[in-house]
């Protein structure tokens, strides 16, 4: 090989010439069989790796995904958090990501020492996590919840429980307003989610009058204000399909209309505009990831995840109690 191991962790992807004239769908599905290996993709991945995976969704459903699977290698298409996550939940397998810099910017703008002082601040709160943080904030947390079970799982607890919620802003207050609760807010937010313009999508609903807007709860409340839903990923994804409506204004990251599309072809989905020109509907972080990365770090094993096991048993406890209330509160 052109580049060394320790070189492709430190630059975070494989970065070799590849033969023009592979198929690379192909070939990667050569490689999963061969290397025993399973594809898991977020739905904000690019079209062609969400066509290869053999799991596509939500971050729920991808940590449920990781923890039942039998592979030896899982590949993480996806950020960061969630590859870690897998790593987490499966210390002996091999956790392998196309591009190690796929960061995320909501797990960015809460680093541990400062929210461990934020936490000392608050004494008799409790802290929940949303899964979009990195492992050190984690390991601070009594329970990770996601945007599929962050409401149910705030709601399963005692009204006079004082808690802690973080990394997301938005999030948190989605949830105090619906849920009568006072939570404490850790300041952070996603640049993508932040960045729907209000006025933009409400000039869009007098052209397509009849289309509903659909909204992650990542998004800023006045955006949230005017959905007709509000939901995770896979539950917008659910919502088009089950919704008699034809015509959606998609307020989340654009790689989700891929399945939208695919799940009802006959429907017209609009992804809400930014505030700006630019694409940044589009998370920057979610598209580091290619097909050509992934097929690389499939045939090379690199890079891989690798995590202190102090801190992975530290991070395993709240992402545990989260996978057994979602089971206990029916969280599909
Ligand atoms: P969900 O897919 O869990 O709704 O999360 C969205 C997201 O922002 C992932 O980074
Ligand atoms: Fe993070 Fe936002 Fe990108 Fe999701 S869409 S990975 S929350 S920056």
């Amino acid at each position: 090989m052109i580049q060394d191991v320790h070189n492709i962790q430190k630059m975070g992807y494989v970065d070799i010439d590849i033969d023009p004239t592979l198929d690379l769908f192909v070939e990667i599905q050569k490689l999963k069989k061969e290397k025993n290996a399973i594809i898991l993709a977020h739905y904000y991945q690019d079209a062609d790796i969400q066509d290869i995976a053999d799991y596509i969704g939500d971050s729920l459903g991808l940590a449920r995904q990781a923890q039942a699977t039998n592979a030896d290698m899982i590949v993480f298409a996806g950020v960061h958090f969630m590859a870690e996550t897998a790593k987490i939940l499966n210390p002996t397998k091999k956790v392998v990501l196309p591009d190690l810099n796929a960061g995320c910017s909501l797990s960015d703008s809460c680093p541990p020492f400062l929210f461990e002082k934020f936490i000392q601040q608050h004494p008799e709160h409790i802290v929940i996590s949303y899964i979009n943080c990195s492992a050190g904030i984690k390991a601070l947390s009594d329970i990770i919840c996601t945007s599929s079970n962050a409401q149910a799982i705030v709601e399963s607890l005692s009204k006079e429980q004082k808690i802690i919620f973080a990394p997301d802003r938005n999030l948190g207050s989605y949830i105090n307003k619906h849920t009568g609760r006072n939570m404490v807010l850790w300041n952070g937010a996603c640049m993508v989610h932040e960045i729907f313009s209000l006025e933009k999508i409400t000039k869009l609903k007098v052209r397509h009058p009849e289309a509903k807007v659909i909204a992650h709860p990542e998004c800023e409340e006045a955006v949230l204000a005017i959905a007709d839903f509000i939901g995770s990923t896979s539950q917008m994804l659910a919502f088009t399909q089950k919704d008699k409506c034809s015509e959606f204004i998609v307020a989340t990251e654009t790689g989700i209309i891929h399945q939208m599309i695919k799940n009802s072809p006959g429907k017209n989905f609009i992804p809400a505009p930014p505030t700006n020109a630019c694409a940044c509907n589009n998370c920057p972080h979610m598209k580091l990831n290619t097909l050509e990365k992934l097929y690389l770090c499939m045939k090379y094993e690199l890079p891989e995840l690798f995590m202190d096991e102090t801190l992975r048993l530290a991070a395993k406890k709240p992402i545990d109690r989260m996978l057994t209330m979602s089971k206990e509160l029916g969280i599909q």
